[in-house]
Parts: C-alpha cells; structure tokens; sequence
C-alpha cells in the first residue's frame, strides 16, 4: 500500500469509493488503525476530552497537541495524519491560522489540518491551501463554538440546510480538500455531498457521506459515558481492561503473579 495522499481521497470519491476516519493520539493507535486500512488518522481536538480529561475541547493548546501528532506521524505508515488546529489558534486572522497550521506540519509530521467553521474561515482556508497547506473544513455542528450553538444540538435543520450548503460551497472553492459535517440531518448532508466536488466526511450526518469518522474511544468503548446517537461501538474495551486490572491486582495480593516463568532463576 501507497502512503494516502488527499489526490488519493479525492480519486476514491470519484470511483464512488467510501473511506473512513478515526481519531488517533499515539503510537499504537496509530500503528493499529493504519494496519486496518483506515485512510486518515485525526489528531482531534477531542484529545481534550479524551486524553487531558477536560470537559470540552476548549481547553487544549497547540503545545499540548504537538506531542500527539508528532507521536501518530512517527507511526502511521499508509495513512495520511491530519491534525485539528484548537480553538483559539486560528480564527484571529487567516496569519494565525498559518503560523499554527506551520508548526503542526514543521515540528510534528502532520500532512494537513482540519478547522471548524464556514464563510468566517475561508480566507484561512485560502491562505494555507495556497501556501500548500490541506486543509480539511468542519461544519455542522463545531464543538469549539458550542457557546455560540447553543449546546450539542443539531445543525442544518429546515433553513439551516441551505446554509450548511453554502458554506460546503464556498469553503470547496477557497480550496478545502474535504468537508466534515457534524451533526447534521442525513437528507441535507447527502445534498451537501452531491454538490460538491471534493468529498465529505459524516459524524452523525448519514450513510451518503463519501466518507465516515468517529472517536476511537467512543467506538472501541472505552469511553462508557451516554454516547451520541451517531457512535457505533464496535469493542468493549472498557469491561476488557478492566477486568484485566482487576486479574492483575487479584494475582499480585495472592501471589500468583509472578510466577517461576516470569521471574529470573539467578
Ligand atoms: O476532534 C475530533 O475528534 C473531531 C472529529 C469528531 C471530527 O473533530
Ligand atoms: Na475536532
């Protein structure tokens, strides 16, 4: 297998192809997914929630995502790494949006970035596309402005859909590789899709997407917490590594482990 290039993602859309997306925040995450054949590996912004243990995606920094993507970059050998620019590091000025996105491809290894919002971002869509920087757009509903959005709520409903619409248009035309819609209805996510050249990625936007992607806690279970409706979990992980501490603990004060076969004789 061939490293996956954005060319490569846009010639599966194309073929009619499906690919997927999966979050990834370290070496073996990395090294599993991209052995499955997953085409991108997302350093998401999720790590917030997911590896520091905030409560939004908020509060993660440039400094803090560094590290992961440098980690997943090492690693992945066929798919391409895309790395999720935070809150706060891009939307001040299309300058902003590059020096951070810089950073990300200079000091860890990313081969493109991903940032929320529609029409406010095309001139930073612009910008690094021109300077020869992927970038992959998220609408729909963007975590990052959850104060604005009112919350975990639905977006591209009724007249929302040709909104939602617009903005996969004109941010395709500043140069996006991909569209991420998020929470959207499936009907208007598929009309989305059939307008546009360049494919879309669907969480919670309906099978007609050209590709899909998910957290991987969320879809391997670790993360127990009530999942969104649009999470599949395809592993407990949660009951296997727990289970397994609690063996391991159980064997330590019992004094089955170690045994003769795990210890040196002399
Ligand atoms: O940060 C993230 O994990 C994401 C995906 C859910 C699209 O942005
Ligand atoms: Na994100």
């Amino acid at each position: 297998r061939k490293r996956v290039r954005t060319h490569t993602l846009q010639q599966m859309k194309d073929r009619g192809e499906k690919w997927t997306m999966l979050t990834a925040y370290d070496q073996y995450t990395a090294a599993t997914f991209d052995e499955a054949g997953v085409e991108v590996l997302l350093v998401g912004d999720s790590a917030s929630n997911n590896v520091y243990g905030n409560e939004s995606s908020l509060p993660v920094t440039v400094d803090e995502l560094i590290p992961l993507v440098r980690a997943v970059s090492r690693s992945a050998k066929h798919s391409l790494v895309l790395a999720d620019l935070p809150f706060g590091s891009y939307q001040g000025s299309p300058e902003q949006a590059f020096h951070t996105a810089v950073r990300f491809m200079k000091e860890a290894g990313a081969h493109a970035v991903k940032l929320e919002g529609g029409l406010a971002m095309v001139p930073q869509v612009k910008l690094l596309t021109d300077a020869g920087i992927p970038v992959c757009a998220h609408i729909g509903f963007t975590p990052q402005a959850e104060h604005n959005l009112g919350g975990y709520r639905v977006q591209g409903r009724g007249a929302g859909a040709a909104r939602l619409l617009e903005e996969a248009k004109a941010l395709e035309a500043a140069g996006a590789f991909a569209v991420v819609m998020e929470m959207v209805p499936a009907p208007a996510a598929a009309e989305v899709t059939k307008a546009l050249h360049i494919p879309t990625v669907g969480i919670g936007a309906g099978v007609d997407c050209d590709a899909q992607v998910l957290v991987w806690q969320d879809m391997l279970g670790l993360n127990t917490g009530k999942a969104p409706r649009f999470v599949k979990r395809y592993a407990d992980l949660h009951t296997v590594m727990l289970n397994a501490a609690r063996e391991y603990v159980d064997d330590v004060k019992g004094g089955a482990f170690p045994s003769a076969e795990h210890s040196f004789a002399e």
